[in-house]
């Protein structure tokens, strides 16, 4: 929970809460003015929250917690109204997980993030394998491969997937099992909404000499590239913005390349401006600006 890094001011919602550790722990973090909502569908794991509740509330001097009966398949949450949702070791135990992330894509608002723990195996457990007992007991059958656990979150369209941790992993009837935490965020896509270029280039900060983004946009170290108006909406974003200078550039001519420093075609750049540090955006007045005396 202390990795999902909750906010101030926050509505964080946990799936499969259980008695409700990580919603109290989430509650601290987000302080009197956030607001944390655990879903169960086990009454006793519920009842147990409940008591618990009073007592953490009583010591927090507020109670930002609700917890609400329901299943991980159809949340009882209203739709883009959430910034995080966690989850530990409750994913794999359902028989619908991609109903679930969609349940949870539908619940974040844009921009919103999960952070979930759970159990992955390195390949496919086999349909004649789901039997196995030591497997059931151990909550391993609904584990998935992480590449399928990644393509799954990509397909219904969220973006800027990292790992946050992993446990040891563990050989069980002939598979690998672990524990990741995985983070993925809702955020724009033009592979969802299309591209349309209303003059934006973005330059890749660095540390890498270069990177490919999940969308195949290939970004060279402090190199503007041109890119259209979701791809440039999505790096202002966590977790790109770090990594990313967007420059708006109206007047970009779509075929034509860009100045080393950014600007747009034929503006010509003084040697300041030619690192991606020094390279201001057009609205500032700085090298890019027609009426700044640099590009005179
Ligand atoms: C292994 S416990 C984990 C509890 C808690 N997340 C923790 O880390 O301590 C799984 C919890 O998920 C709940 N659960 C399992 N499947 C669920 C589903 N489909 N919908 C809602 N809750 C579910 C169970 O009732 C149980 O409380």
């Amino acid at each position: 929970m202390l990795k999902a890094g909750a906010q101030a001011g926050e509505t964080v919602v946990d799936l499969g809460s259980g008695v409700g550790i990580d919603c109290f722990v989430a509650a601290r973090l987000v302080g009197p003015t956030g607001k944390v909502i655990g879903v169960d569908m086990t009454d006793a794991m519920l009842e147990r929250a409940h008591e618990f509740n009073q007592e953490v509330a009583a010591e927090l001097g507020y109670n930002v917690v609700e917890f609400r009966k329901g299943v991980i398949e159809q949340l009882p949450v209203e739709d883009n109204s959430v910034d995080l949702v966690i989850s530990n070791c409750v994913l794999n135990l359902s028989l619908h997980q991609d109903v679930v992330m969609k349940e949870i894509h539908r619940i974040l608002r844009p921009g919103g993030r999960l952070v979930i723990s759970d159990i992955v195996v390195d390949r496919e457990v086999a349909e004649a394998d789901r039997a196995n007992e030591q497997l059931w007991a151990e909550c391993y059958t609904g584990a998935i491969p992480v590449n399928k656990l990644v393509s799954t979150y990509e397909s219904l369209g969220f973006l800027g997937l990292t790992q946050l941790d992993e446990s040891t992993w563990e050989k069980v009837a002939g598979y690998h099992f672990g524990s990741i935490t995985l983070r993925a965020y809702k955020l724009p896509s033009s592979k969802v909404s299309g591209c349309v270029y209303g003059g934006h280039a973005a330059i890749y900060l660095g540390p890498y000499a270069s990177v490919k983004d999940e969308e195949d946009h290939d970004f060279v170290r402090f190199t503007p590239t041109e890119v259209c108006d979701a791809t440039a909406a999505r790096l202002r974003m966590a977790p790109y913005s770090d990594n990313f200078m967007v420059l708006d550039l109206p007047a970009l001519a779509k075929a034509a390349p860009l100045s080393a420093c950014g600007c747009a075609p034929g503006v010509v750049c003084p040697p300041a401006a030619t690192t991606a540090t020094a390279a201001p955006a057009a609205s500032t007045g700085g090298c890019c600006d027609n009426q700044s005396s640099c590009c005179a």
